[in-house]
């Protein structure tokens, strides 16, 4: 009796034991199946961004406008008014300054352009000098778009692999495609005047407090040191 019981009690166990393995070994094959699922989306959405933010050129070598750069990383946003330039500046707008993506999250790993580096900047014109907040120098409208683009198998040496594009200085809508600029126009001052492989980070702290910052937590980004 007391053999069959326990054999009875035995089995018991081992039949509950064996269900519970069946049943955390099928929520393991679950949950891995949908972390593979979960991983293969995430890779896909990865290559599909990276396919976004990859400059692409057209057959005669123009650059093609590349498409959202209003939601890559803003950077900053100098401002050269005519006020301050004897009434005619060469840019008179301010020029919003924005990174994309895949190269802000390198510049935070690394503190580094990688090849491919995308800036967009967008000119908006001075427009209010007052408002409710006080006189000073407030948005008007889009007023033109250009690129800066760092690919060293592409582009000179004597450019340290960057070169320059402007898409219109005017309002919507910009072209389409368009040609670099000769080094001269562009990416001469760019050369002599800027303190970062070729960007002007004098004049952008977002860019500077998140250099190389990326492994620690939040550092860089707003969160916590
Ligand atoms: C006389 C100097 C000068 C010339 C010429 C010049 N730039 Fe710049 N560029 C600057 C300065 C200074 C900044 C940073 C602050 C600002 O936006 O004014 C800048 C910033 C930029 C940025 C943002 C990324 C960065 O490198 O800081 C882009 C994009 C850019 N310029 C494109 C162009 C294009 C396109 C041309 C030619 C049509 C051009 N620049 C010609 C001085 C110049």
């Amino acid at each position: 009796m007391r053999n069959v019981s326990m054999r009875g009690i035995t089995m018991k166990h081992s039949k509950s034991v064996s269900a519970r393995t069946m049943t955390a070994l099928g929520g393991i094959l679950l949950a891995s199946a949908g972390f593979y699922l979960a991983l293969g989306s995430m890779n896909e959405a990865h290559a599909a961004d990276n396919e976004m933010y990859k400059a692409k050129f057209n057959t005669a070598g123009e650059m093609i406008r590349p498409a959202g750069w209003r939601e890559w990383v803003f950077v900053g946003s100098p401002l050269t008014p005519n006020s301050l330039n004897g009434g005619a500046a060469p840019f008179p707008e301010f020029h919003s300054v924005y990174i994309d993506p895949e190269s802000w999250a390198h510049w935070k790993k690394t503190g580094k352009f990688r090849e491919g580096t995308m800036f967009a900047k967008e000119l908006t014109l001075v427009g209010e000098t007052k408002a409710t907040s006080g006189n000073g120098f407030f948005n008007g409208d889009l007023q033109g778009f250009e690129i800066a683009h760092k690919d060293s198998s592409r582009y000179s040496k004597e450019t340290d692999g960057w070169a320059y594009y402007s898409f219109g200085h005017h309002a919507e809508p910009y072209a389409d495609s368009v040609a670099a600029m000769p080094t001269a126009a562009c990416a001469a001052c760019h050369t002599a005047a800027a303190a970062d492989d070729m960007v002007f980070t004098q004049y952008y702290p977002i860019l500077r407090v998140a250099k190389g910052a990326g492994h620690k937590k939040g550092a860089g980004v707003g969160g916590k040191k």
